[in-house]
């Protein structure tokens, strides 16, 4: 196998998200690294991905997680040599899986040498790079992202004795993009990645790059022409390479990310995320429909990417005051479930491990429009650990096996970078992917199953939605459309049984071939169309004139 040419390959991706800390330890230290990711390739592989994200593993403190660079073009001791990512990324290439890496554009570590001698003085060449201030009252309009850590965007530094400003910890200081230097600087670390043979980057939080007085100092458009000048590079000197938004942001503000065409391919769907689960709770799709009616067109070669959980707590930036109270009541009972704005809790829990509404998040995951991200661990039902600090809990080591340390480290278990979920209920001796792999009816297998029925056709990464709507509002159905393909998807979100009519009428004389078992239902007729559901089901069907 080897990579598809296909420049739109981004909209056919289902993507796997993954930190190479977490996912498996070569060397029996504790860490996992490079060696270990690579030898679970072929895991990879027989899920059915094709395209891998690495959360950051350049040198860093690790005060938040590798977000905190201190050197942008080599790997992370910890996680192995550039030599290992280089195997790492051959061996995903034979496969056919592409490799997306993190790029923290906004902001270093306090420990990169750019902002020790930032720092140094005020007067030092490297001065300019950051954003500094003599007062720390500037950009006042600006909020804060990490509200239970954070006072202010401002930190003093007590050695050239002046403010610098930061949108995350203290401890990572914005660059400052208003300096050529540094926007020349960060695209060669771009390159020297594209050169390698990476074939996306993730940006992180570009929305805050550039900050004027007297707006939010987010989604500005000095921002969005820095994002343009990196994207036509990256395309004049490295075609087909793919660049992912991430920009929590209100649909309205995140539509100009796309450009028209020429700022990035993809952008992650924040606002949709909530609502799916808000739905799910309500047992009503109204949350869904309003959120996708509200999401404005994008170019015919970009792409939403969508997701259930990942790395970060599950944000709830982007809801109402009274959506982001109702979600902490359905969703976070306990105080420690919650961070910043957000529930720092895994797919799993957040369902009660109820394998009906675990199947039916991940069955619209994977149907509306977008390319599905699946988080590591997430498609055997792992659970969290809310007793660890900041959102360690959804990154505890994956879970292999019921053996030693759940097949993730032939460490000390003491001497893991993070204890292993030890309960009766998502404990490794419980949730594993050895186990599950002996039966084929768990978890692992049905996404296998799923991810390979989405990548059975084009039309779910590439198709159009025409969103039904049916009186029963507990039923969300929707058809996707590309070329002569069609398919009509349609979803219980309650916990109860349901009947639903669908006004099918445009399809008279179609069958309906339900795409996981292949079985075909009645014709349809002039009569509405009569589906009947049990509690949380989705039916897939291929509509077909025969
Ligand atoms: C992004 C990352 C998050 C990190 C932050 C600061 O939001 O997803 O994990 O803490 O950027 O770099």
């Amino acid at each position: 196998m080897s990579l598809t040419q296909d420049a739109l390959w981004h909209k056919d991706a289902v993507i796997y998200q993954v930190h190479v800390r977490t996912f498996s330890d070569s060397n029996g230290d504790g860490v996992g690294d490079f060696q270990g990711l690579a030898q679970r390739l072929d895991y990879l592989q027989e899920l059915g991905i094709n395209a891998i994200w690495l959360m950051p593993f350049f040198p860093s403190p690790l005060r938040d997680d590798g977000y905190d660079i201190s050197d942008y073009e080599s790997v992370h001791p910890a996680y192995g040599t550039l030599e290992d990512f280089k195997k790492f990324l051959a061996g995903a290439h034979e496969r056919g899986i592409r490799v997306i890496i993190e790029m923290v554009l906004n902001h270093t570590s306090d420990q990169h040498p750019w902002f020790q001698e930032s720092r140094s003085s005020q007067n030092n060449p490297r001065r300019d790079w950051y954003v500094w201030s003599e007062t720390d009252t500037r950009y006042r309009g600006t909020r804060i992202i990490f509200v239970d850590t954070e006072m202010s965007n401002w930190a003093w530094d007590p050695i050239s004795k002046s403010y610098y400003w930061h949108r995350f910890f203290s401890h990572q200081p914005d660059l400052n993009y208003d300096n050529p230097a540094v926007r020349e600087q960060m695209w060669n670390v771009m390159k020297f990645w594209l050169e390698i043979g990476v074939d996306a980057f993730r940006l992180d939080a570009v929305p805050y790059l550039v900050e004027r007085e007297g707006t939010s100092c987010e989604n500005l458009p000095e921002t969005h022409a820095i994002l343009k000048e990196l994207r036509r590079k990256v395309d004049q000197e490295f075609p087909g390479r793919m660049l992912l938004a991430e920009a929590n942001q209100w649909p309205a503000d995140l539509r100009p990310y796309f450009g028209d065409g020429d700022e990035f391919h993809m952008a992650f769907h924040f606002p949709l995320m909530p609502r799916m689960f808000m739905g799910l709770k309500l047992e009503d799709r109204k949350p869904i429909t309003e959120i996708m009616q509200q999401t404005p067109e994008i170019p015919a070669s970009c792409q939403w990417c969508l997701f259930l959980r990942n790395h970060d707590e599950l944000t709830l930036e982007m809801v109402t005051d009274m959506e982001r109270d109702y979600m902490y009541d359905v969703y976070a009972g306990s105080k420690s479930m919650r961070l910043n704005l957000g529930i720092r809790r895994r797919l799993a829990p957040l369902l009660d491990n109820d394998r009906r509404r675990i199947e039916l998040m991940n069955g619209m995951l994977m149907s509306l429009p977008g390319t599905p991200i699946i988080y590591y661990g997430d498609e055997i039902g792992m659970g969290d650990n809310i007793y660890l600090g900041d959102r360690n809990g959804v990154r505890t080591p994956m879970q292999w096996s019921g053996g030693w340390n759940g097949g993730f480290s032939s460490a000390d278990p003491e001497s893991l970078y993070s204890p292993l979920l030890l309960n009766p209920v998502y404990g490794y001796q419980a949730v594993n992917v050895l186990s599950q792999k002996r039966t084929e009816h768990s978890l692992l297998s049905w996404m296998q199953r799923i991810i390979r029925v989405r990548r059975s056709t084009r039309v779910f990464g590439a198709g159009s939605i025409e969103f039904l709507y049916p009186a029963n509002h507990r039923v969300l159905a929707y058809v996707r459309q590309l070329g002569n393909e069609t398919v009509l998807v349609v979803n219980n979100v309650s916990s109860s049984a349901q009947a639903v009519e669908l006004d099918l009428r445009r399809y008279k004389g179609n069958i309906l071939i339900e795409m996981f078992g292949r079985n075909i239902f009645p014709r349809v007729g002039d009569l509405p169309y009569l589906l009947t559901m049990g509690p949380y089901q989705f039916y897939w069907f291929r509509l077909r004139r025969i």
